[in-house]
This record gives structure tokens, C-alpha cells and sequence, in this order.
């Protein structure tokens, strides 16, 4: 599918249609990927999903809603659980749902936690499913940690916020890009209102999918006009930076009898956000002060959310962003982002139609090839995580990328810039107020 083979013609296409820049560009691009991605099996999943509309609308909700039982679905934040801020030894990122779990004493209060602690934590807290909890957690153990656990934040290699292109992504919902800013960890003004202000209404806010995915949308170009580094690659692109908006309606959203798929409404997002204040066009963040707000109500255990459950969601946000599903990245100034041919990173081994078919293959393919070497350690010393990696996605039978071509990533200045959770920033980097 690839329309712009080169760096030349796609700098000869740039300099004419600056302005148009990258709306035209993007559609040229993905158009052919948008028409395989979206073949008739995939469309008919998709809006089986959202069969039941009422009352929040085209939310990519499931077809039966989930059943509602008040006594295994309340989170408690009393007595043991009870919010505790982090004191100074506390490590505290740029996850809102870990940070929230460790001010609840669901995960250690001071950060650093195994991988079993962070899969029974997560289900217990949200009801994030065993496979993607394990996933993710192995993964964090892995690529930010000792091989057993990890720090929620860290320095470089010793947690999720020293692991920038690793773990932690561009464009994400509410926080900086780590060289627009210098620091993966702020909480943008402008991002945070941007999507406040989506559902105005405090009586009948909803943040839900589709919400979500018109905000993912902004936050892409976003970065696009004013990150001169933004890039966006398989692992951190396409799955993680995906995750940090659908987690947004799909753990912190209430449950009730009433909407058992859940209702997030602008007080619990504030309270898990650590949003605070009583003049909404002046509202406060605490960093680091997450918390669960009373009675809330999880998902239910015989619907948690799992690694097909968020691929659905990913390929739901790809109906009206396509833009997801392709990696590319900034060549070092802003409104310079170009795709890069997923056939081209893999050297031949997924297509762009495959990687589209199957993003969490290609990203979890491309990342098994990235381990050894961003950490450094044999693949005989990887070979038990790797077995358990391919049980979480076996069942996909995923076709392996035997390397990755590094020089197609040499493309992307802000590829080499690992680190956080500060950074240099960029020359040229647009910088927006940050809420304090
Ligand atoms: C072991 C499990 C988890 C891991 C390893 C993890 C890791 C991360 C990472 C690395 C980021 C940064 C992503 C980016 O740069 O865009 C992030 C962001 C985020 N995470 Fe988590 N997370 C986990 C569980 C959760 C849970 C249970 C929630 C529930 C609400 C959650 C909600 C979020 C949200 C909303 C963001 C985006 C924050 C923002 O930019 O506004 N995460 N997480
Ligand atoms: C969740 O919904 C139930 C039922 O409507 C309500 O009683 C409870 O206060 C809600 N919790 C939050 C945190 O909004
Ligand atoms: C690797 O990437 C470079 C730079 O984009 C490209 O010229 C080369 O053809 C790629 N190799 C393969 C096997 O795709």
C-alpha cells in the first residue's frame, strides 16, 4: 500500500502542500489500508459490539451488556484501602491507574511491584483481565525492570517512566511528550480541557469510546504540528499509546444496574485524573494524588477486559482513525511525519495489510526482536519470557519478524532518544500551558 516510497518524493509532496499538510497526506496514505482493514468480517464485529445504543450511544459497547452484581464489583477505598498521598520515597508515573492502585495500597504504596502484584492488583482494582495484566506486566518486568517486577516510575531501565519508545509513548492523552516538553510526566492545560470540555453537560457526561477516539485523533496531529520527534512505532504506537485513551473509559468508567457497561462522568475522571477544585475553568493537578473515588464499581468479573477485547477496541478507533494502524514518525522539525512501510521495518515480514489485520502480532512480534536488544540480554536468558509472551498470544498464531530494520528507524530522531521521565526538548518543539 505504500503511496510514498522514498523520503524524496515524500519531501517533494510536502513542500507543495504545506498547507494541506497532513490531513491530505494521511488520507492518501491510508485510504488503501482503511479499504483492507475494514473487510467485511471486521465491520460486522465491530458494530456487533455497539448493537446496545442507549443511553451512551455508538460507545463500541458490547452486543449483551454485562451483568451487574453490586457486592463483587465494588472497589473499596476504606480502612486498608484508603487513599495514603505518596510521601517522598514513593514512586508515582504517568500511569493514573497504577498510581491510583498504589494510593489505595492495591499495589505497594511505594511503587515497585512484582509482576503477580501488578496482574492482582489490576484485576482487583479495575478488572483488567489476567492476559492483558500479565502481559503487561511481564513486559514492563522485562524491557523497565529486573526481570520480576518494575518500578511505576524510575529512571531509565528501572521503570515505566525511564522508558521512553520502550513502554512510555508520544501523544498521549493528558500527559506531555516527553522532548515537546522535556518530561513525559506534565499535565497539559489544553489537552486536559480539550477533553473536559468534549461532554459539557455535568448530568449527562459520559466519556466513552467514542469520545475517546475523536480526542486520539487531536492528540495524534497534535503531536504531529508540535512534537519535532514524535514517533509513533509498533509497540508504543499502535498498542500502548492506544491503551492509555481506551483505559480511560473501559476501567474508569462506574458501573451500575442501570449502565453495567459503565458511565464515566466528570467526577470520577477527575478523581482518578487527580483533577481538583471547584472552579472548572481553573481546576488544579495534583501530581501523583490518583484516587478511587467512593463507591465506585468495577467491571464484572465475567467481563473484564482482555487482550481481544482491547484489540477490538483498537480496530474500533481505526474505523474512524485510520492513522493508528501505520507507523511513521517526525524527521526532526514538526508537520514532517512520514509512515514507514511496516514491510520496509520488518524486512518483509508482515505487509502493511497484515499488520493491520493483526496490529497486536505485528506489535508484539516487533518488541520480541527490540527486547534482546534494548535490554541487552541473550535470547537463551529471554527464552521463558518469550515462552509466555507467545502463550498470551498463541492463539493468534502470529507470524514472527525475524529482524527488525533498524536503518528504517534511523529515519526518526526521536527514536534514539530514550529516557525519561525528563528529556531534552526538541528545537522547535510548540509548547501549551501546563496545569499545576
Ligand atoms: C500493569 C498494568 C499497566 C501498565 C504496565 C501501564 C503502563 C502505562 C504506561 C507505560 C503509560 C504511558 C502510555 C503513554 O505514554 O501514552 C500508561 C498510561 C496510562 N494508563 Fe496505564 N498501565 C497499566 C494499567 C493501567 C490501568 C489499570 C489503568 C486504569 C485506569 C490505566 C490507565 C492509564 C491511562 C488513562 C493512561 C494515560 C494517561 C494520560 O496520558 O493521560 N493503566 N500506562
Ligand atoms: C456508581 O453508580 C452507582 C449507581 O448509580 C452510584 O450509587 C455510585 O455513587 C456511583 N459511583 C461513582 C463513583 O460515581
Ligand atoms: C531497510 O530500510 C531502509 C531505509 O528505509 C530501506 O532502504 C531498505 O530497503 C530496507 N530494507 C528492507 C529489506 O526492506
Amino acid at each position: 500500500m505504500k503511496t510514498f516510497t522514498t523520503a524524496a518524493i515524500s519531501a517533494a509532496f510536502l513542500a507543495s502542500n504545506v498547507h494541506a499538510f497532513p490531513k491530505m497526506a494521511m488520507d492518501a496514505l491510508t485510504e488503501p489500508l482503511k479499504a483492507e482493514a475494514f473487510n467485511v468480517k471486521r465491520t460486522t464485529e465491530i458494530h456487533a459490539r455497539q448493537g446496545a445504543a442507549p443511553p451512551q450511544g455508538a460507545g463500541a459497547l458490547p452486543l449483551v451488556p454485562p451483568p451487574f452484581d453490586a457486592k463483587t464489583q465494588y472497589v473499596s477505598n476504606q480502612g486498608k484501602y484508603k487513599f495514603v498521598p505518596p510521601g517522598p520515597g514513593d514512586a508515582r508515573g504517568e500511569c493514573p491507574g497504577l498510581n491510583a492502585l498504589a494510593n489505595h495500597n492495591y499495589l505497594p504504596h511505594n511503587g515497585y511491584a512484582t509482576i503477580q502484584q501488578f496482574i492482582d492488583a489490576t484485576e482487583a482494582g479495575f478488572g483488567m483481565a489476567k492476559d492483558l495484566g500479565g502481559f503487561l506486566g511481564l513486559y514492563g518486568a522485562l524491557v523497565d525492570g529486573n526481570l520480576l517486577g518494575w518500578s511505576i516510575n524510575g529512571g531509565p531501565h528501572i521503570g515505566i517512566g525511564g522508558s521512553h519508545n520502550n513502554y512510555e509513548a508520544d501523544s498521549s492523552p493528558l500527559k506531555s511528550d516527553l522532548n515537546q516538553y522535556g518530561s513525559n510526566q506534565k499535565l497539559i492545560k489544553d489537552q486536559f480541557y480539550s477533553l473536559y470540555n468534549r461532554q459539557p453537560d455535568a448530568a449527562t457526561a459520559n466519556y466513552n469510546l467514542e469520545v475517546l477516539r475523536d480526542f486520539r485523533k487531536e492528540r495524534y496531529y497534535e503531536s504531529i504540528h508540535k512534537n519535532p520527534y514524535y514517533s509513533y512505532l509498533p509497540f508504543t504506537g499502535i498498542e500502548v499509546s492506544q491503551a492509555a485513551f481506551t483505559f480511560i473509559y473501559r476501567f474508569m468508567a462506574n458501573k451500575s444496574d442501570e449502565n453495567p457497561e459503565g458511565v464515566l462522568n466528570k467526577e470520577v475522571l477527575k478523581s482518578f485524573m487527580a483533577i481538583y477544585g471547584d472552579d472548572e475553568e481553573n481546576l488544579h493537578w495534583k501530581r501523583g494524588h490518583e484516587r478511587f473515588p467512593d463507591n465506585f464499581y468495577k467491571r464484572n468479573p465475567t467481563d473484564e477486559y482482555s487482550i481481544p477485547y482491547f484489540e477490538a477496541d483498537i480496530l474500533y478507533f481505526a474505523e474512524t482513525v485510520p492513522e493508528v494502524l501505520e507507523i511513521g514518525c517526525n524527521h526532526g522539525s514538526v508537520n514532517t511525519f512520514n509512515t514507514i512501510d511496516a514491510a520496509t521495518i520488518s524486512n518483509g515480514a508482515y505487509t502493511a495489510e497484515q499488520a493491520a489485520q493483526s496490529p497486536l502480532c505485528f506489535a508484539s512480534e516487533f518488541a520480541k526482536v527490540e527486547i534482546p536488544l534494548i535490554t541487552g540480554l541473550s535470547n537463551s536468558a529471554l527464552s521463558p519470557l518469550f515462552n509466555t509472551l507467545n502463550t498470551l498470544t498463541g492463539n493468534m498464531n502470529c507470524a514472527s519478524i525475524g529482524s527488525v530494520n533498524q536503518s528504517a528507524l534511523t529515519a526518526c530522531p526521536g527514536f534514539s532518544f530514550y529516557g525519561g521521565p525528563t528529556g531534552p526538548v526538541a528545537k522547535g518543539a510548540i509548547q501549551d500551558p501546563v496545569l499545576n
